[in-house]
């Protein structure tokens, strides 16, 4: 019976794309953040945005259409009259915050909420609106729809705007290519490629349907509002890239050593070619190639971390079959992400911070923020404990301030590297539910 129900077919129509479509390549859009002063005006803004939300019944191809999507705070399901039966339904995590969880999550010092940007971490911010278009022309027209859903509402108002868009060299501010490892989603009917790992069950990332253990994860209820949704994780992550570059410059010598180091930081070249198929060099066919860029384990082809070091990011935050000795079940944590970049790019080669804000809204969804986003960032991305390195964090997205390792595993002596700098601040975040269309009719229809 369970069998029969986790094979249950996905209602692509009434899933919100980025659930389950990754974004366009290239891309062009803007997130607002918007506070609703008023459970009337916010309803009839939910009602004028169903019909404009892609679900991922669309395209596959996403570069085809521009999208609006939708989701929202803890604060912005009350500030829309949500029942209290139902907001008390929600897990504990996502009524906290994000905020609220910022020590667990590495968020401090100045990644912590007393820094943050405004309105991120008050309790102003209520709904996040996306829109993203594969084509610059298609966006203004979804730029207009989304501001005309509210502008003449005066209970709604816009309190945050940023623009996102591919840079000119297509990679991150760091110079890496992403946008590579993500799970694939049983049923999801994308495509799936060697080395993406066992389709993860749908549940995990929808809710509805069964998760790894077999079972359906606890739902918010009412199941109108809930059913084909799921939460994400918002962030706002600054990039220090000139402190980047100059970490490479003073742990390396010259320019191939420094595209090493940055590689072993990364576990991938900057061309997305993975360490562990090219320990030596940048592999440029290879990290463009979707076949074979992400075909590799880590527990017969580098168990020690000789290719790709154990600390590695992709290593860390996917450990794919290194963990297969222990306890843990990877597949229950695995996050999927959507990276969107905003800011100029800090020009080719130089060493000096030029004071402007660049870095990468991140996106993450799943059924269990706890168990997926938190337990990845802080076990596996802000702690070295699993495997073997006490409390060396993530060089390149973990807390650090200046104090910790990175070790790069080499013959006959390994490499320890001191005094890492963070390189990632948080400017800000928000745990959001993503409803499904219709859950978001089901808001519309209130009337509390
Ligand atoms: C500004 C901060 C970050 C940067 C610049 C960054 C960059 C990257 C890059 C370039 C890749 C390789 C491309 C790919 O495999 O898709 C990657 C992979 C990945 N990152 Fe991050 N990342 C950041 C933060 C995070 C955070 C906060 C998490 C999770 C909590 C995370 C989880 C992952 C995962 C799961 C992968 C895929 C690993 C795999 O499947 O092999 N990243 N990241």
């Amino acid at each position: 019976m369970i069998e029969e129900q986790s094979a249950a077919a996905l209602e692509f129509e009434d899933i919100q794309a980025p659930v389950l479509r990754k974004r366009p390549l290239p891309y062009f859009g803007a997130f607002f953040v918007l506070r609703i002063d008023d459970p009337t005006d916010g309803r009839e803004m939910v009602r004028r945005l169903v019909p404009q939300v892609a679900s991922a019944a669309g395209s596959k191809k996403p570069a085809d259409a521009a999208q609006i999507n939708v989701a929202l705070t803890y604060q912005g399901l009350k500030a829309l009259g949500v029942p209290q039966a139902s907001l008390e339904s929600f897990s504990p995590e996502f009524r906290q915050g994000m905020a609220a969880r910022a020590e667990m999550l590495g968020d401090l010092g100045e990644s912590a909420p007393a820094n943050w940007e405004k309105p991120f971490g008050t309790q102003d911010a209520h709904v996040v609106l996306a829109v993203v278009s594969g084509e610059e022309a298609a966006l203004e027209q979804r730029l207009d729809l989304a501001r005309g859903s509210q502008d003449d509402l005066p209970g709604v108002s816009v309190i945050y705007q940023i623009d996102v868009g591919m840079l000119p060299t297509t990679r991150t501010h760091f110079g890496y290519r992403d946008g590579i490892g993500d799970p694939v989603i049983e049923g999801s009917d994308s495509p799936a490629y060697p080395g993406q790992g066992p389709a993860i069950k749908a549940g995990e990332f929808v809710f509805g349907y069964h998760d790894e253990s077999g079972r359906l994860p606890p739902m918010p209820q009412p199941e109108a509002l809930s059913r084909n949704g799921t939460y994400l994780a918002f962030r706002k992550l600054h990039s220090h890239v000139a402190q980047f570059r100059q970490f490479l410059r003073a742990n390396a010598k010259g320019p191939e050593e420094e595209e090493l180091l940055q590689a072993k930081m990364l576990g991938r070249w900057p061309s997305g070619a993975p360490l562990v198929l090219a320990p030596e060099r940048d592999d440029p066919e290879l990290g463009a190639d979707p076949q074979r860029n992400n075909d590799f384990g880590y527990y017969d082809e580098d168990p020690k971390g000789l290719k790709c070091p154990v600390s590695a990011h992709i290593r860390r935050n996917n450990p794919r079959d290194a963990l297969k000795d222990t306890l843990t079940d990877v597949n229950i944590h695995r996050v999927m992400r959507r990276g969107f970049i905003y800011g100029p790019m800090l020009p080719e080669g130089a060493t000096e911070d030029d004071g402007a804000g660049r870095g990468i809204m991140f996106v993450f969804m799943g059924t269990s923020l706890a168990r997926q986003f938190e337990f990845v960032k802080s076990q596996w991305q802000n702690d070295g404990n699993f495997v073997g390195l006490d409390e060396e964090k993530d060089a390149l997205s973990g807390p650090n301030d200046g104090t910790g390792t990175f070790t790069i595993p080499k013959r006959p002596v390994r490499k320890r590297l001191h005094g890492i700098p963070r390189f990632v601040t948080t400017r800000g975040g928000e745990y959001c539910f993503v409803p499904s269309v219709r859950g978001l009719q089901w808001l519309a229809d209130l009337d509390t």
